[in-house]
């Protein structure tokens, strides 16, 4: 028991170091992805992640298809209950822990296909109620096991399961599943069906089935199992289908009968196959039949099923058949008797060369046929035509698209006699030249020539035309005159403008994107009358301003004409400094784009700035200060030119007034009466009173000076200056403030001897603040105040004298 014991212990270091390394990996090390887009779709494909990456829990899509990871543990998916959908396709999935996903409440799809699932746990699902889409295909698993997977998937709408793997389907897995809108299960190896596992599901919808194996090795499973499915108004698909001799034929026996809408795609047929199918589908209720890619793997000896009867059969649709030996292949029987009854016909990409005039003869009831992307010439088309006779009375549609044909007018020939004929589908031609004139059926419609090689167009194109699809040529201009065209396509040719509308007066929708348009106008979109839609993305845009306003305005739906082909579509080609941005982003010099209103702004501006700053400087009193200053420094200079000149002549200053009276005009009355009476003839003879002379500027200015030469010559040859103050003198008289202003600046020149007298009671606060000098003169010269009591004004001019007498 020892060894054992020791084994036990390193088989548990063994296996465990492993899983605690993933562990940390699963719980720390899991990598962030943060490529969600505003619809909170995170698209985390492709990125190689190991695990699943940590994403936002309000994202509502998760993609993580394309990555390596290959388990999901139980913490992983723990915070999206609001997660819708979920993709894990083309990972390395091996383990799916039991609650993985028990959080997910609102998903409604999960793609776990192509994975490496070996099997499939029911606790998975256990929790997804609402779940209406899952998709298990190509996983390793064999069965889909037990207790049944889907049972509460009551809301399951979409169901894709199977792979290779796939051996077994038993009774009970499908339980709890019924209503489907689609079933797809690949079981191409599939060995054991329980009869009944289908059953369940009513209503169908549509049932892909890849049932190859079966249908080799064991046909009554086959059988059984399409019988399980198969419902009148259950469309069936099936894939992968190698049909090579009349036993592999049967499984379809009985349920041909039932269907009415049968797909085949990646079908081969062998002679006898194929004689059985034909003689099985004859008379059946079949109305539509699908072949995509279909083999034939033999010589078309097809005789023994010339009965064969669609009378049922609408729609028969086949493309990409392949002959194998197309040597060898020779249809020795005709095949018309299939062709006679559909309305609707197409058989594209199969290198058919030749559609007998025979075989069209026969489709009497065609409406609808294609036989795009095949080979027909012009001299084919000419046979299936039947040259001038009559054939295809019927066809509404006629499509050629993809066929080498060279000859429009060889074209408008054969066609003119197809008298219902709506749409002519000659797109992907060689067409390269267009006859000046052609005739055309009355009733057509709808032209596409679109991808051939034209370089003009003449009035060969009828004028009945509502449709008319043009793009991918060389054209450069487009003229003519279409009245009752609604849609016009021209992109992808050489364009350097829009078409003139008045040429289309009903046309709707104009698609117009990569040509080499540099810019288009309101007018050339008013001058379609009609136009409601327009693509013009993509052309080799300008982005002159006032293309890219008017563009903006067109993308916000502002001009009537709705853009539908996205914003992003119409980016500026030049300037070189905007190409490559689009239009809608693309940011311009407002000087560029509106030039007027930018200079009539300007000005505006400025000249309001002009005007406040004005107003500002007259409301401060600039003006006056300017003045002030300016008549100060001629003033200053002009006295200072005076006393350099006397200086040179050696002369003093002459002095011959006591005392410069400056007054307002308004005190001129104390002046006169009081003033002058009582210092310059004084009526006491005292010691004191000895007459003064003064200098009033009324009366001793010379006339003809200028003013503030005076004022300064009369201060200069005056001993002091008397100011006399009063409300009369700061308030109202301007044009003496502005001299006695100066008077202050001058005076300070001199810096003596001025005296205040105050005719009123006068504080300091009362004098404007403009007047600085005055009211620092205040407050250090001591003044006068003129008593109103008459017996103290002895007293004052007491004082008076005595200022004046006292002398320098
Ligand atoms: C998600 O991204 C990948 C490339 O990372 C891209 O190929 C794929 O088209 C994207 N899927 C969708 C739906 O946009
Ligand atoms: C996944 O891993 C394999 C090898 O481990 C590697 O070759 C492959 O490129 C990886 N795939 C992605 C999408 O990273
Ligand atoms: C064919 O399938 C049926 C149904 O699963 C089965 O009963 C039968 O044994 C199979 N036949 C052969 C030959 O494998
Ligand atoms: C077509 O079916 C055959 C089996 O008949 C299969 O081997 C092949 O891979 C299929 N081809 C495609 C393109 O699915
Ligand atoms: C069908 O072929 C048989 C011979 O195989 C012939 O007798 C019969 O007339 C043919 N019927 C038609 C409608 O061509
Ligand atoms: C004609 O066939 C082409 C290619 O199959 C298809 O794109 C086109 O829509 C068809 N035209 C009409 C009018 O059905
Ligand atoms: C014209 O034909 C082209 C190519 O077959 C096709 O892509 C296009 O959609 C058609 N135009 C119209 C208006 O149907």
């Amino acid at each position: 028991f020892r060894p054992m014991k020791h084994l036990w212990i390193l088989a548990l270091l063994l296996f465990s170091s492993p899983i605690w390394g993933q562990m940390e990996n699963g719980d720390d090390g899991r990598l962030p992805c943060s490529r969600c887009n505003p619809y909170r779709f995170c698209n985390c494909s492709h990125s190689g992640f190991t695990h699943v990456p940590m994403v936002t829990d309000q994202a509502l899509s998760l993609d993580l298809s394309f990555n390596n990871i290959t388990l999901v543990t139980q913490n992983d998916l723990l915070e999206h209950s609001k997660l819708r959908v979920l993709d894990l396709h083309g990972n390395r999935l091996a383990v799916i822990h039991p609650s993985a996903f028990d959080a997910l409440w609102s998903l409604e799809e999960l793609d776990l296909s192509d994975n490496q699932l070996k099997t499939l746990n029911y606790e998975w699902f256990k929790k997804l109620e609402v779940l209406q889409q899952l998709n298990l295909l190509n996983n390793p698993y064999s069965c889909l096991g037990s207790p049944p997977l889907f049972l509460g998937l009551v809301r399951l709408r979409k169901l894709m399961f199977g792979g290779q793997d796939l051996k077994e389907l038993n009774r009970e897995d499908l339980k709890g599943v019924t209503h489907l809108d689609e079933l797809t299960v690949q079981a191409n190896n599939l060995a054991r069906y329980d009869s009944g596992t289908f059953g369940g599901l009513w209503p169908l919808g549509h049932a892909t089935l890849s049932l190859y194996g079966p249908f080799s090795t064991n046909t009554t499973l086959a059988e059984v199992l399409l019988l399980d499915v198969c419902y009148p108004e259950t469309k069936l698909t099936l894939v992968d289908l190698h049909l090579n001799h009349y036993v592999s034929t049967q499984p379809l026996r009985k349920i041909i009968k039932r269907i009415r809408d049968l797909s085949l795609r990646n079908f081969s047929l062998s002679d006898e196959a194929t004689v059985s199918l034909l003689t099985l589908i004859d008379g059946v209720p079949l109305r539509s039949l699908k072949i995509v890619g279909l083999t034939l793997t033999g010589e078309g000896r097809w005789v023994r099923a010339n009965r064969t009867e669609l009378r049922n059969m609408d729609e028969f649709f086949v493309s990409d058949v392949t002959i194998l030996d197309i040597l060898k292949f020779a249809m020795t029987s005709e095949v018309q008797f299939l062709l006679q009854n559909q309305r609707k016909l197409s058989i594209i990409n199969s290198k058919m060369f030749l559609l007998s005039c025979y075989l069209t003869k026969m489709m009497v009831n065609v409406q609808y046929l294609d036989v795009s992307d095949n080979l027909l010439t012009d001299l084919t088309i000419s046979y299936m035509l039947c040259g001038n006779e009559e054939t295809l009375e019927e066809l509404r549609v006629l499509n050629i698209s993809g066929n080498p044909l060279k000859s429009l007018s060889t074209m408008s020939r054969l066609v003119t006699k197809l008298t219902k004929l709506t749409h002519l589908d000659i797109s992907r031609t060689s067409y390269s030249s267009m006859p000046p004139s052609c005739s055309w059926p009355a009733s057509l419609r709808y032209i596409n020539i679109s991808r051939a090689k034209l370089t003009t167009i003449t009035p060969c194109l009828p004028k009945s035309l509502e449709v008319l699809d043009m793009s991918y040529n060389n054209l450069k201009e487009f003229v003519l005159e279409l009245p009752i065209l609604r849609e016009l396509h021209l992109s992808g040719n050489k364009f350097l403008r829009l078409p003139a509308g008045g040429y289309y007066p009903n046309l709707q929708t104009l698609k117009i994107q990569s040509n080499t348009l540099n810019v288009f106008s309101l007018s050339d979109l008013q001058s379609y009358r009609r136009l409601e839609n327009l693509e013009a993305g993509h052309n080799k845009f300008v982005c002159s301003c006032g293309f890219v306003t008017f563009l903006r305005s067109l993308l916000a739906g502002s001009r009537g004409v709705k853009i539908t082909d996205g914003d992003q579509s119409y980016v500026c080609d030049s300037p070189l400094n905007l190409q490559g941005d689009a239009v809608d982003r693309v940011t311009l010099p407002i000087i560029q784009c509106h030039t007027v209103l930018f200079v009539s702004v300007s000005c505006g501006v400025a000249l309001f700035l002009g005007m406040l700053v004005s107003v500002l400087l007259w409301r401060c009193h600039a003006f006056w200060y300017l003045k002030m200053s300016w008549a100060w420094l001629k003033a200053k200079r002009d006295y200072q030119r005076h006393r350099r000149q006397r200086e040179i002549e050696g002369t003093g200053a002459l002095v011959s007034f006591d005392a410069f009276i400056s007054y307002s005009e308004r005190d001129a009355s104390w002046v006169e009466n009081f003033l002058v009476p009582e210092l310059e003839e004084p009526s006491d003879s005292t010691d004191l009173a000895s007459p003064l002379t003064l200098c009033l500027h009324k009366r001793d200015f010379l006339p003809g000076h200028w003013i503030m030469d005076n004022i300064m010559s009369s201060i200069e040859r005056s001993h002091h200056t008397v100011f006399v103050l009063s409300q009369n003198f700061i308030q109202s008289d301007w044009c003496r403030y502005e001299l006695d202003f100066s008077h202050f600046w001058l005076f300070e020149a001199r810096g003596d001897a001025a005296i205040l007298i105050l005719l009123e009671p006068l504080s300091k606060d009362d004098i404007p603040k403009r007047f600085c000098k005055l009211r620092k003169l205040m407050s250090s010269t001591t003044y006068l105040e003129w008593p109103q009591d008459e017996e103290r004004r002895p007293e004052f001019w007491r004082s008076l004298r005595n200022a004046l007498r006292t002398d320098d």
